[in-house]
């Protein structure tokens, strides 16, 4: 049997530093892939994505306070650090980055970083201040560990764009890298909040992507979009979603709401949807089939 031995950990922001300056003594490019654990092989596909920019891949696993809104999850968010390390051994990491809270976030913290207008709509209408938590908590990743690349997933489209933002607001030396949503075999977006989900609940799930991306298959092909969002709220309702927090069509980067689609813009389909108490989220692309006006 192949033995693949479990990757450092370091819980200090001074070790990081440490294990990342001797890497780049050595001449090596260094990527990071920011996780707050529950792996999957979404996180891990964002590993194998950052092995293949750099040469030494860290992945921090942070459970990050202050993106949880109260009476969200954060107390019962999945933990499983030998689990986690076992996974990220076999992807090709290099180096757990396990900071605690009070690492992160010692007393007397008290700075935040916002970024404006693209945080606004779809899951930031939501959950109220939740991105305000992922860039200062990202912002602080990348300071922290100073990564040539850092890598994110498409499923979280709304947080990579914003993260994209802030890198280029703030002349962040990084490069923004992303790899596309992993999912079961019925589709359903590869999430650490899915086993939340009762056996029931996971049927019902696995048709939010397929709604998805019927709805965006019509609108491609010149379907009024407002009447095709409608009737998929309708039919995920009837399919057992409790609430569907939203379904809309945006543009790609800006994330400003679109009525028809434009020649040169590329758009996607948002959504939230709750079954029972868990929040899921996805978004598709709307491929152009060049008879959409
Ligand atoms: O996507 C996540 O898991 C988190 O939002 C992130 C980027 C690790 C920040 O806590």
């Amino acid at each position: 049997m192949l033995h693949i031995s479990r990757p450092r950990t370091v819980t200090s922001i001074v070790e990081l530093r440490d294990v990342v300056r001797d890497w780049r003594r050595a001449g090596d490019l260094v990527a990071i892939v920011p996780t707050m654990g529950g792996l999957h092989e979404g996180h891990l596909s964002l590993v194998r994505n950052a092995r293949r920019r750099a040469k030494r891949v860290i992945a921090s696993i942070f459970v990050n306070p202050t993106q949880f809104g109260e009476g969200e999850d954060f107390e019962n968010y999945p933990r499983d650090e030998v689990r986690d390390a076992e996974l990220l051994a076999s992807a090709g990491c290099d180096l757990i980055y396990a900071p605690s809270v009070s690492e992160m976030y010692p007393d007397g913290f008290a700075t935040s970083v916002s970024v404006t207008e693209i945080t606004g709509p779809l899951c930031g209408s939501h959950r109220p201040g939740h991105f305000d938590g992922v860039t200062t908590v990202v912002c602080k990743l990348l300071n922290q560990s100073q990564p040539d690349y850092a890598v994110f997933g498409e499923k979280d489209w709304q947080q990579l764009v914003s993260i994209r933002q802030m890198v280029r607001d703030l002349d962040m030396p990084i490069r923004i890298a992303s790899s596309p949503t992993v999912r079961e075999a019925d589709g359903l977006a590869m999430s650490s909040r899915n086993r939340y989900l009762s056996v029931k609940e996971r049927k019902i799930a696995g048709k939010l992507n397929r709604a998805l991306f019927a709805s965006a298959d019509h609108i491609a092909h010149g379907i009024d979009l407002d009447r095709v969002l409608e009737a998929c709220t309708k039919a995920l309702l009837t399919a057992g979603f409790s609430e569907i927090d939203y379904i809309e069509a945006r543009d790609s980067a800006t994330l400003a709401i679109v009525n028809r689609l434009e020649h040169g813009k590329e758009a996607r389909i948002f959504a939230a949807a709750r079954l029972g108490k868990t929040r899921l989220i996805d978004n598709v692309p709307i491929e152009r089939t060049g008879m959409a006006g």
